[in-house]
């Protein structure tokens, strides 16, 4: 099971709130899970409230503003700020999501609230540790597995095996599938997960690849690929619009086809 890294018997406690500077018209209320590991003291619950007048659209924007104008403290990771690359997911208004292509507007009320990726350990604030997700996608190899003689110019493919990708290719392994699912949560030190299985499939369906049995005798195993249970949370949640489900479905399709 997945050991959380918060103290023993934490309780997350109200923590600072931080009123609207000056005067605004439209303002709203950002409620954001607080934790620093150095200081001992339980995890918190912080309050920013942000004139919307004077701050971009997405919940990516909010969360820069308050660390440039009101709180430098505050921890979260974001890089592309056009949801590429995967850095800013968090649980925002208790659904998985990514901080930059989620806009403040699609949320109803005064408050938003903000917690790391579920079911991880915390490193800082908003910053979960993705050692093990990290891990679990390079036991899949995602790369290329030949043993043919290296053409002279490209390993050609059609573009009816390309298509086979579609789907696929665009998972930008952010993770809010995996922190989703409850099978992740409860096995996560075992069971792969839909994220990294999604990528496991990516390879195996990729015509050039040569290394199919390989990959499969790797994912035979009943953690690994068999505690999917089908929940679909990791369809529903996925910011890029992919079925996970699907993935893992294909593959245990495949090894039912080599039995
Ligand atoms: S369908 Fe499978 S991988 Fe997706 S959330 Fe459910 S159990 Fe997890
Ligand atoms: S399948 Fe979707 S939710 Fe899962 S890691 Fe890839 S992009 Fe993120
Ligand atoms: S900052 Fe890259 S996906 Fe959000």
């Amino acid at each position: 099971m997945v050991e959380l890294a918060l103290p023993k018997n934490s309780k997350i406690g109200k923590g600072k709130a931080w009123p609207v500077m000056g005067e605004a018209k439209r303002t709203k209320t950002f409620k954001i899970y607080r934790y620093s590991p150095d200081d001992g003291e339980n995890p918190s619950w912080d309050t920013y409230t942000i004139d919307l007048d004077d701050c971009g659209p997405m919940v990516l924007d909010a969360l820069i503003k308050i660390k440039t104008d009101i709180d430098p403290t505050i921890a979260f990771r974001r890089s592309c700020r056009e949801g590429v690359c995967g850095s800013c997911a968090m649980n925002i208004g208790g659904r998985n999501t990514l901080a930059c292509t989620k806009g403040i507007y699609e949320f109803k009320g005064d408050t938003i609230v903000i917690s790391p990726l579920p079911h991880l350990p915390v490193v800082r604030d908003l910053v979960p540790d993705l050692s093990n997700f990290y891990e679990q996608y390079a036991s899949i190899e995602p790369w290329l597995k030949t043993s043919s003689p290296e053409p002279v110019e490209e390993w050609i493919q059609s573009p009816e095996d390309r298509n086979k990708l579609d789907g696929f290719y665009e998972c930008i392994l952010c993770a809010c599938c995996s922190t989703s699912c409850p099978s992740y949560w409860w096995n996560g030190d075992r069971y792969l997960g839909p994220a990294v299985l999604l990528q496991a499939y990516r390879w195996l369906v990729d015509s050039r690849d040569e290394g199919k049995d390989e990959r499969l005798d790797v994912l035979e195993d009943p953690f690994k690929l068999y505690r999917c249970h089908t929940i679909m949370n990791c369809a529903n949640v996925c910011p890029k619009g992919l079925n996970p489900a699907q993935a893992i479905g294909e593959i245990k399709a495949m090894m039912v086809e080599r039995a």
